[in-house]
C-alpha cells in the first residue's frame, strides 16, 4: 500500500475512534440570536435553501472533503454522496493527492453516479497543485466531474508530520494561476486553523471570490497527528493542538475583507450553522459529525443525520422569524466579549 493510501486510512480510523476535537470553542456559542415569540409564518413558508456559486441547495450544507484514494473510502464517499443528493447538499471530496500519484485509484472519489445533481468539490493541497501545475490540478476536477475545486491549506499539519511537506513559498501565487487558468471555480479551504485578516486581505487581491475558513474549535489536525507517528510528532502535535484562529472570528473577517465564505470547523448543530449564515457565511460545512454518522450506522445514519440537520436549521429559522436565508443577515444579536474582542482586531498592513 502507498505511504499517502496508508496514512489516509489511519486518519479515518483515528478520526472515528479517538478524541480529535478541539477543546477550544469556534466562538458560535457566543452569537445569540433574538427569539422572535410572534414570527408570523407558517412552516411550509420556511425556505433553508441557498444558492451557492450559482447552483441551488436545499439546505445551506456542504458536507466537506474527507476521503478517497483507498477502495475503502469508496463506500464512505458513497454513502455521503447519497445523502447528499437526497437532500441537496453540497459535498466535497478528499484529498486527490493520492489520485495524482496513481490514477487507478480515481473511482474511489466518484461521486456522480450517486450524486448526478449535487455540487461537488475537488480537492487538492496547494502544495501539491504547485507541484503538478494548473492543467494537472483541472484534469483532476475533471476526471470526477466536480463543479468547482478546494486547494486546501494544512500547514500545521504537514509541520507536525514527520513525513509532511516544509516549503510553502510560491502558494499564493501558484493559487493565483490556478485562478486564472482552471475551468472550474476556485475555493481556497483551510483545514481546521482559519484564515486571519491580512491573508483574506491578499487572496481577494488575486481574485479568489470564495474560501472555506475551516477554523479552530473542530477537528484537529495537529491533534490528529499527535495520536500517531515518533516521539517528535506526538509531541509538536500536541504542543499545536488547540492552534488556530476560531470558525466565527475567521468567519468575521471574511466578511470584512469581502470575500463569501463558507463556515465550516467545529459547526456542530443547527444552532451553528443558523448563527453561520446570520454572521454572513453563504454556507455552513461538516465534515466530522458526518464520518461519525457513517461510522456508527452507515449509509442510513448518514442521511439521517443530514435529513434532521436539514429539519432543524428551518426550525432555528422559524424561531428568528425568518422565512429565507439572506433575512438571517438581519435578525437581532448579541455578541459574547470573545468574538467581540477578535472582530476589534485591527488588521496589519503586510
Ligand atoms: C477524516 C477527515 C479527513 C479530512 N480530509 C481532508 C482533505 O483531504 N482535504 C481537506 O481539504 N480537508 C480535509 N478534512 C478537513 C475537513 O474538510 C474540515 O475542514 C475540518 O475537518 C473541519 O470540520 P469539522 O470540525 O466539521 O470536522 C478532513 C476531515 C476529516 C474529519
Amino acid at each position: 500500500m502507498s505511504e499517502v493510501r496508508e496514512r489516509k486510512l489511519a486518519h479515518l480510523e483515528l478520526c472515528i475512534e479517538r478524541d480529535v476535537e478541539s477543546q477550544r470553542s469556534t466562538l458560535f456559542s457566543e452569537v445569540q440570536l433574538l427569539h422572535e415569540a410572534l414570527p408570523e409564518l407558517a412552516w411550509h413558508e420556511v425556505d433553508a435553501s441557498v444558492e451557492l456559486l450559482g447552483r441551488r441547495l436545499q439546505a445551506p450544507i456542504v458536507i466537506t472533503g474527507m476521503t478517497g484514494g483507498a477502495p475503502e473510502a469508496r463506500a464512505v464517499n458513497l454513502a455521503l454522496a447519497t445523502a447528499a443528493q437526497k437532500v441537496g447538499l453540497a459535498i466535497g471530496v478528499g484529498s486527490q493527492r493520492a489520485m495524482l500519484q496513481d490514477p487507478s485509484l480515481a473511482d474511489s472519489y466518484r461521486m456522480r453516479d450517486a450524486a448526478p445533481d449535487v455540487l461537488l468539490f475537488a480537492n487538492l493541497g496547494a502544495v501539491q497543485a504547485r507541484e503538478a501545475g494548473p492543467e494537472r490540478v483541472a484534469a483532476l476536477a475533471r476526471a470526477i466531474g466536480a463543479d468547482a475545486l478546494c486547494i486546501h491549506l494544512n500547514t500545521a499539519q504537514e509541520l507536525v508530520q514527520d513525513e509532511g511537506d516544509r516549503d510553502f513559498r510560491g502558494l499564493l501565487a501558484t493559487i493565483a494561476t490556478l485562478v486564472e487558468e482552471l475551468p472550474v471555480p476556485l475555493i481556497v479551504k483551510e483545514t481546521g486553523c482559519g484564515f486571519g485578516p491580512a491573508t483574506l486581505t491578499r487572496l481577494r487581491a488575486i481574485g479568489v471570490a470564495l474560501v472555506d475558513v475551516a477554523g479552530a474549535g473542530g477537528t484537529t489536525w495537529t491533534g490528529v497527528e499527535a495520536l500517531r507517528g515518533s516521539a517528535r510528532q506526538r509531541a509538536l502535535g500536541e504542543t499545536l493542538r488547540e492552534w488556530g484562529i476560531p470558525t466565527a472570528a475567521s468567519l468575521l473577517f471574511a466578511e470584512r475583507a469581502g470575500v463569501a465564505a463558507i463556515a465550516s470547523g467545529g459547526i456542530r448543530s443547527a444552532l451553528d450553522v443558523v448563527r453561520a449564515l446570520a454572521l454572513g457565511a453563504r454556507a455552513a460545512g461538516l465534515a466530522l459529525p458526518f464520518l461519525r454518522a457513517y461510522a456508527s450506522g452507515g449509509a442510513p445514519a448518514v442521511l439521517e443525520s443530514a435529513e434532521r440537520l436539514a429539519e432543524s436549521v428551518r426550525a432555528v429559522m422559524a424561531l428568528t422569524g425568518t422565512r429565507r436565508v439572506e433575512d438571517l443577515r438581519r435578525v437581532p444579536r448579541v455578541l459574547g466579549p470573545e468574538l467581540a474582542r477578535w472582530a476589534a482586531l485591527e488588521e496589519v498592513p503586510s
